[in-house]
């Protein structure tokens, strides 16, 4: 099979990796991929929402299949695009439609569909222009802390959680009012706080039948100690201690399964990965969001952990038979610790050089995953706020963390920073 992957980052390094060893996998190409990806396949220089491109290049290289990393493509229609033209419809696409991509293109969609089908999740109201003022008062009557919801896509900052009644108020003016997120903000959602522990669960679906690939638990602040800025992921691990067979049954029964159902009540077509971003309050489940699309970087350790062969997955959510794929899963402890350039989330600088990786080939339990990488004639530089990140395996989450820390300990570029922390209230 030949496999076009779209996407760049640390989750597409991962998945390609993971792809290369399928002997269902023939020829690989990562469009436009990293440094690392190069090592897999072939990297080609085609946009992620260039779906014309990417047509006449499946068409040329006779492309089998279609894996799309990150959420965009999705959301602006990549399997709609596939799917209804001739040349291209019998490509198997590793994607939901549009139409089910809404599930993470829009916050107000999701809560809805949650709603529809009894799904647990944070009571909610979704204001525009038209009810501004409305939402001014449900806002100053909103015990706190609020949570405000830019509806579209907004490069994971759209959400700011609110500690009292006048920020809450400006945040609101600048989505709605003050386009602080463009069109992404004219419609807001204004959700109830849930205070627990947050988790995310994996699940690969043809719409109507689904496999759990894994779960993990992503370290979202940039500081220590979960200090600081949101950033897009600073270090996952997998598996989770509190996440026990009792409460992944509370999972399936009370989010999964009305999830997977109410999608083919809808008729929403969904070929693809389902991010559950969930947190735990007193044992309970409850949805934070849905993404239409593997984490990253909880791909780094999903993936790794996951001793199925993806492709044949991928091949099975096709033809009908992902309800007979046996997952196997490495019970061993993984953890991922993601290094940044200085100055991330904020500024920062690219094409500072990368140094440590050529004495680093014979690693045993690590793998180094690229992010923000490209190879040039100067060797490889740095293209992204998240660099590269390291996942090693273990007996325990803090050896595995060490360890990933040790190989990091011997790559260089200005402004590195890591968390050590990885893990640490775990073991
Ligand atoms: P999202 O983009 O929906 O994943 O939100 C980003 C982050 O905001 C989540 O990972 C949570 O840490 C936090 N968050 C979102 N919604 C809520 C909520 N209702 N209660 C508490 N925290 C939330
Ligand atoms: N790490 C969070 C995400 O992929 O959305």
């Amino acid at each position: 099979m030949n496999i076009l992957l779209l996407g760049s980052g640390g989750r597409e390094h991962a998945l390609a990796w993971k792809m290369a060893k399928s002997h269902h996998c023939d020829q690989l190409f990562i469009a436009p991929g990293n440094a690392g990806t190069a090592q897999f396949g072939t990297n080609v220089a085609i946009g992620i929402n260039d779906f014309e491109a990417q047509k006449s290049f499946c068409i040329e290289n006779k492309i089998n299949m279609l894996v799309v990393g990150p959420e965009e493509p999705l959301v602006n229609g990549v399997y709609d695009f596939f799917k209804n033209e001739e040349a291209l419809e019998n490509i198997v696409v590793v994607g939901p439609s549009k139409e089910a991509a809404q599930l993470e293109g829009s916050k107000a969609f999701s809560k809805k569909f949650m709603q529809r089908h009894k799904i647990p999740t944070a009571g909610y109201a979704e204001f525009t222009k038209e009810n501004y003022e409305e939402g001014k008062k449900h806002l100053s009557k909103h015990t706190l802390p609020i949570v405000l919801k830019a509806d579209g896509l907004a490069a994971g900052k759209g959400v700011v959680i609110c500690n009292d009644h006048a920020e809450a108020l400006q945040v609101f003016e600048d989505m709605i009012i003050n386009k602080q997120f463009g069109n992404a903000s004219n419609k807001v959602v204004v959700e109830e706080f849930l205070d627990g522990i947050e988790v995310s669960v994996f699940v690969l679906t043809d719409g109507k039948d689904y496999q759990i690939i894994g779960h993990a638990k992503d370290y979202k602040r940039i500081g220590e100690a979960d200090s600081g800025p949101n950033t897009g992921g600073m270090g996952c691990v997998s598996p989770v201690p509190f996440v026990d067979e009792a409460f992944m049954q509370k999972v399936e029964e009370q989010i999964i399964k009305p999830t997977v159902s109410g999608l083919q009540k809808e008729n929403l077509s969904y070929n693809g990965f389902i991010f559950f971003g969930l947190i735990k309050i007193n044992d309970e489940p409850f949805v934070i969001e849905y993404n239409c699309r593997m984490g990253d970087p909880e791909t780094e350790v999903v993936i790794p952990r996951l001793q199925t062969d993806l492709v044949a997955m991928f091949a099975a959510m096709d033809n009908g038979t992902l309800v007979d794929v046996n997952i196997y899963t490495d019970e061993k402890k993984y953890a991922t610790v993601v290094a940044v350039s200085g100055g991330y989330p904020g500024d920062y600088k690219k094409n500072l050089k990368i140094s440590g990786f050529e004495d680093l080939k014979m690693l045993q339990d690590s793998i180094i995953f690229h992010a923000g990488t490209k190879q040039t004639d100067n060797g490889i530089v740095t293209n992204g706020g998240r660099v590269l990140t390291v996942t090693s395996v273990a007996e325990t989450i803090n050896d595995a963390a060490k360890k990933s820390m040790k190989v990091l300990e011997q790559i260089h570029f200005d402004g590195m920073y890591y968390r050590r922390d990885i893990g640490y209230e775990f073991d």
